[in-house]
């Protein structure tokens, strides 16, 4: 969470920082900021709220400086105010500091800075930090380089820092550890981002910097270190992204527009990897450890949110083609509650931005117990990428709206991949189980394209119906039952309806007494060995006045006619439905978010990456 950006060289600062804030505007909006350097002084400019308040706060000012930093954040410590948003100048004004990640020992060094008489203008962890830097620097009269060297040896915490000093008119000091850091490479310029889309209209050459490396960087020079002064040869890697990727596109939303994008997205994970005519996968990070999982007891996936449940339908694939044990965890549970793991487990991690806090120290602790790690990741190069001893990019491209939509759709694919390839190795698939499933997987993309084409009028019209509920409870069952959750995820992070997703059979022991005839019950409930259950569940709720949202398979006439409204899916294998079932539910969250007037793409209180646990 926060984006942090950064600029040295010969063109204009702030426009460059603004343009890569609104990029990053995705991982907080709480307020925004930069600090430049004039070249004779540092110069401050911050405002609660968005990027775009900022930059009306700063109007008609006249901003000259071609080096500088700038900051979004998502609050941690202290409210989102003027006060608590970054930069932050240290205590004599000669530096200026961003810093995404939390200090957790931070009370300890404030309270040694309250004894030596400093004070502080904000409540922010991240000021405590800069004036700790600022006092090793004073006290021990040496270079801001090597007091941020020092100071880091102290911190308990996750960080990157971008740091300027008056002294030092063309430099930035960056480093990092635990918070993404990426520096492009451009003509005598350079520029930092919390990931690459704030340099993709200047730079496709990138180095992605690793935790404990200090960078020290100029407009022609970029100098890396590790917190042990010892020079590190930057590796260059080249971007494979498009700036129209993180554009709206003519889409009112990112979201709409990654919801549309399915077609093409689930495609681009499938391509390469599944021939549907000679009915192969291949799937090198699975081949690259494919002894360990022919051997493992069991394995583990880890997730947050919206990855977490591609991870809960991945465990009912998996189990059920593979004939392995899966246990689905929480990251932020099974990081702290000291599991019990061997070499002989293989953990998959699943994540979107592949810098989720919780998901990768979760991995760092398995990995230290031997366990194997197969990491599925969007953003390339990223930390969880980086640490996993295999895996497979979902190639979803960049996911802005803080909502995940295609990021999830192109996480199935991959899981789906995963599980059939397994099962092939392990023999425990029919061969026309496994051709079946691969012939409608690869039909997949074509069905979601006909589902946005037919069903989008219809989702807005039953969104128009449903937008002044107060509460939405989403029901499935087997396969559909992630789907439900998800559902419901999705309609309450971006229209704050209180929405909760429930295994649909499980409803009558509680959620049941919610039911009245003001509460839309959405069932996911295409055509699936469990059918007759769910329409036995639908009337249960008819019984009961509530108002039924059926998302049904293509001549479905039992649920069509018992449903107040249905959203129509083609007819696929039941273990291939979820990837269809879930873009109904995407669309509907999307227009109800809408009809309430808010910014779909910047729900409140969250943030797109979640570097803080
Ligand atoms: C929901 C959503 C979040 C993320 C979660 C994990 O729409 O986006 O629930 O799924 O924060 O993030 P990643 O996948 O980046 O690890």
């Amino acid at each position: 969470m926060c984006g942090i950006v950064g600029y040295v060289g010969s063109n204009l600062a702030y426009p460059i920082l603004i343009d890569g804030l609104k990029k990053l505007e995705y991982r907080g909006y709480d307020s925004a900021g930069v600090a430049l350097h004039t070249g004779e002084s540092l110069e401050v400019y911050k405002k609660e709220g968005k990027v775009s308040a900022l930059e009306e706060s700063v109007y008609g000012k006249n901003i000259q400086a071609t080096v500088g930093i700038g900051h979004t954040r998502w609050a941690t410590h202290g409210e989102p105010s003027d006060r608590n948003a970054h930069p932050h100048y240290s205590r004599s004004g000669n530096l200026a500091m961003i810093h995404n990640g939390i200090i957790e020992n931070y009370a300890q060094l404030k309270s040694e800075l309250v004894q030596k008489g400093y004070t502080f203008k904000s409540d922010t962890d991240s000021e405590v930090l800069l004036n700790f830097i600022e006092d090793i620097k004073i006290n021990n009269d040496c270079s801001l380089e090597e007091a941020v060297r020092v100071a880091l040896k102290r911190v308990v915490g996750a960080y990157v820092i971008l740091l300027l000093d008056k002294d030092l008119p063309d430099t930035i000091i960056a480093a990092r550890k635990g918070s993404p850091l990426v520096i492009g490479i451009g003509d005598r310029a350079h520029y930092l981002g919390s990931d690459a889309s704030p340099m993709l209209a200047y730079t496709k050459e990138v180095v992605y910097i690793n935790d404990y490396e200090l960078a020290i960087v100029r407009p022609d020079e970029l100098i890396l270190k590790n917190l042990g002064n010892e020079r590190i040869t930057p590796f260059v890697q080249k971007l494979d992204m498009e700036l129209a990727a993180i554009e709206k596109g003519g889409f009112d939303h990112f979201m709409l527009k990654e919801i549309f994008e399915q077609p093409q997205t689930i495609f681009d994970s499938l391509r390469g990897r599944l021939d549907a005519v000679q009915q192969t996968i291949t799937l090198s990070g699975v081949e690259k450890i494919a002894d360990k999982l022919l051997a493992a007891d069991r394995i583990i996936i880890v997730a947050c949110g919206t990855s977490w449940h591609a991870g809960l339908l991945a465990e009912y694939v998996i189990e059920e083609l593979c004939r392995i044990n899966v246990e689905v965890e929480y990251a932020s549970e099974f990081r702290y509650r000291n599991p019990i793991i061997t070499d002989k487990d293989v953990i998959i991690a699943v994540s979107q931005s592949g810098e989720t806090a919780d998901t990768l120290v979760a991995i760092e602790n398995a990995k230290k117990q031997g366990a194997t790690i197969f990491g599925i990741v969007n953003v390339v190069g990223s930390s969880i990428a980086r640490l996993s001893d295999a895996g497979a990019y979902t190639h979803a491209g960049p996911e802005i709206g803080v909502a995940s939509t295609k990021a999830f759709t192109a996480q199935l694919a991959v899981l789906y991949l995963v599980a059939l390839k397994v099962a092939r190795i392990k023999g425990t698939i029919e061969d026309t189980l496994y051709d079946r499933l691969s012939a409608d997987l690869a039909k997949v993309p074509e069905y979601v394209q006909q589902i946005l084409d037919k069903q989008d009028m219809i989702i807005r019209a039953v969104a128009a119906k449903y937008s002044d509920a107060r509460d939405f409870l989403y029901l499935g069952r087997g396969y559909n039952f992630p789907i439900a959750l998800e559902g419901a995820l999705k309609l309450k992070e971006i229209s704050y309806i209180h929405a909760e997703g429930y295994p649909a059979a499980e409803m009558k022991h509680g959620p049941i007494a919610l039911v009245d005839e003001n509460l839309p019950v959405v069932f996911v409930a295409t055509k699936d060995s469990y059918h007759e259950k769910i329409v036995s569940n639908i009337q249960e709720i008819k019984a009961r006045k509530g108002k039924v949202i059926a998302v049904v398979s293509e001549g479905d006439s039992v649920v069509t006619d018992l449903a107040d409204d249905v959203m129509t899916v083609p007819q696929i294998h039941e273990i291939i439905a979820p990837l269809l079932s879930v873009i109904p539910l995407q669309l509907l969250s999307y227009y109800i978010g809408v009809n309430r007037g808010l910014d779909v793409d910047k729900p409140r209180n969250l943030a797109k990456s979640v570097t803080v646990e």
